[in-house]
């Protein structure tokens, strides 16, 4: 009987991990006057938004911009923007959104 409640605990606790996972995934923040910096206007952060969400969860979910730090959103775009159909200047602006400006 204590067997068969371990299990159950067991299971049930690595539902909830997997589940707090994927909302840590699904942060996507709208950018507001805060998220403005010196090299990312409100216009560009709301446009790089809108591409990375058009663009970028067609093979996988969207990862959160804070899974990632400025320099590894960098490596790891300079693989995907291939694979998408975005030119420099909209993969500029996803760049800037996924970093928070930076
Ligand atoms: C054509 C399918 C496809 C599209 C479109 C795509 N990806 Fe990916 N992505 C993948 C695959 C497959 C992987 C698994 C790792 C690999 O193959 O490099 C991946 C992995 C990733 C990773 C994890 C990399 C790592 O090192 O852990 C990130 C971050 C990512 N993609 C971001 C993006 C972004 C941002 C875009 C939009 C610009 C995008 N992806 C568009 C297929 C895609």
């Amino acid at each position: 009987m204590r067997k068969i409640f371990l299990i159950i605990l067991i299971v049930i606790s690595v539902v909830l991990g997997s589940c707090s996972k994927k909302s840590s995934g699904g942060n996507l923040y709208v950018p507001t006057s805060v998220d403005v910096t010196s090299t990312a206007t409100l216009a560009e952060l709301t446009e790089g938004r809108a591409l990375y969400v058009n663009n970028c969860g067609n093979c996988h979910n969207l990862y959160s911009p804070d899974d990632y730090t400025a320099s590894g959103w960098r490596s790891a775009l300079s693989a995907m923007i291939p694979r998408t159909g975005m030119n420099s200047s909209q993969a500029t602006l996803v760049t800037k959104y996924v970093t928070r400006g930076i």
